[in-house]
């Protein structure tokens, strides 16, 4: 078992680049598999449900090979299997997307139910319900999805909930559908644009991603593409944070602006100033970080993603803030962790206030959740003393070598193996 383990107190400084999308990834590699022809995937993040994807691609029959460090030639072209089995799926909540790819190419397709970070109940139902407006019957049976059609056909979708997964997976189906698709109520996430744009470079159809009306004529035939995915948003409103929690001046490079307006606008809010480049966006702070109130929502409002470490920085500022998760049932169990450190956060539901103390102290904690271990990492890095974050597979989930990327910047956070006898005796000591 590995931790991190920060010694605060050292502002962050210097230049810092940013790693392909995860949440784009993670839907671009499954959609790999409706195309005809081997595909170059370009800018893939090094990170562990990445490797998950590619690890299922290669067991159902594809060949993949790495053309260099963030590279990979994918051929789909002898896949034979449409299963994807418990031990691989359970590890990740993105390996749904196989689903909508399986079934787009071959009518089928047999995938356990995802796992994923614990964010409160993650029904599938809006997923199983584009499926089935499409034409395929599903069954779901010892945690196994299977779903099996005669011929798909163009329709529409309506979503009854904001989905960023549903609106994939409906892509990923309708993209060779016979007819005409429209997909309403649809995520405007980036990932959802790039997933098109990808498609499209393919020689799909789709139009419209990005708002609200998604509509997808179906193709017979998708071709080899060279494809670089965006940008991981998330990655760099952490970076910014953990600039800002610093008291830092950090150059964000590898971003799209555009993408992080609703953070930046919540920062300078915050006292953080921001200079916006091309593709690049510097992060300092010469003044008093200040109380603000923030809900999340779908894009382009702010994102769920970045809720526990805007939280965290909230306990730096000066004044009462008030955090209001407006995505999943249960995304403050951090709290719990960041309280050990200092702060003076209450939570009541889908709201937490945040009494601004404008310090943390390093303690020992644990990462219940990906971002919630981006949230400790940050809340390490501003803290006096000593921080120990264990459960780090969390964070590897979607981060690419982040302490690698914070030590350039002066950060004092090394990772180091733990014998699993003292990670247990540890547990134990916390437990009481
Ligand atoms: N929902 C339903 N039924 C469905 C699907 C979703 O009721 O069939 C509900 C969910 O319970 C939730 C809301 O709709 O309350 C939004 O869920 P969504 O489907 O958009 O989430 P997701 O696709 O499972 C992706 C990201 C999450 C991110 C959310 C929201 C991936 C692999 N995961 O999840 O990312 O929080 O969108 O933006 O893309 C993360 O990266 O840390 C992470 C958790």
């Amino acid at each position: 078992m590995e931790k991190f383990i920060v010694k605060g107190g050292r502002r962050l400084t210097g230049e810092v680049t940013i790693s392909g999308a995860k949440n784009a990834a993670v839907a671009l590699l499954p959609a790999v598999i409706l195309s005809d022809e081997p595909c170059v995937l370009e800018n893939v993040p090094n990170i562990s449900d990445v490797n998950i994807s590619l690890r299922i691609l290669k067991e159902m029959g594809a060949e993949v090979t790495m053309l260099g460090k963030d590279s990979y030639r994918i051929d789909p072209t002898r896949i034979d299997k449409f299963c994807v089995p418990y031990e691989t799926a359970r590890k990740m909540r993105a390996s749904y997307y196989f689903l909508g790819a399986l079934l787009g190419k071959f009518n089928k397709a047999r995938v356990s139910m995802p796992g994923g970070c614990p964010l409160g109940d993650r029904p599938i139902d809006q997923h199983l319900k584009a499926f089935s407006a499409l034409g395929a019957e599903y069954t779901l049976s010892q945690g196994m999805i299977d779903l099996r059609a005669d011929k798909l056909c163009g329709t529409q979708i309506f979503l009854d909930v904001v989905s960023v997964g549903a609106t994939m997976n409906a892509i990923l189906a309708a993209v060779k559908a016979e007819g005409l698709t429209i997909i309403e109520n649809a995520a405007r996430e980036p990932h959802v644009v790039d997933l098109a744009n990808f498609l499209n470079s393919m020689g799909a159809n789709i139009m419209g991603a990005g708002t609200d009306v998604i509509k997808i004529r179906g193709v017979n035939k998708l071709y080899g593409t060279n494809y670089a995915v965006i940008p991981d948003q998330i990655e760099a409103g952490t970076f910014m944070i953990a600039a800002a929690a610093t008291k830092g001046d950090v150059l964000i490079k590898n971003v799209t602006p555009k993408h992080l307006e609703s953070i930046t606008k919540k920062l300078e809010k915050i006292g953080v100033n921001i200079e916006q480049y091309d593709d690049s966006i510097r992060v300092y702070v010469d003044g008093p970080l200040v109380k603000t109130s923030v809900k999340t929502t779908p894009h382009p409002g702010f994102p769920t993603d970045m809720q526990p470490q805007i939280a965290t920085l909230l306990t730096l500022a000066e004044g009462t803030s008030i955090v209001t998760e407006g995505v999943w049932e249960q995304r403050f169990r951090y709290v719990d962790e960041l309280r050990r450190m200092g702060a003076d956060i209450s939570v009541d539901g889908k709201v937490a206030v945040i009494e601004g103390t404008g310090k943390l102290m390093g303690a020992p904690v644990k990462a219940c959740d990906l971002r919630a271990g981006a949230a400790l990492i940050i809340a390490g890095l501003a803290a006096n003393g000593i921080t120990e974050i264990e459960d780090i597979f969390h964070i590897e989930r979607g981060y690419d070598c982040m302490e690698g990327k914070l030590r350039a910047l002066g950060a004092d956070i090394e990772k180091v193996n733990i014998p699993d006898d003292a990670a247990q005796n540890n547990q134990k000591k916390n437990a009481v």
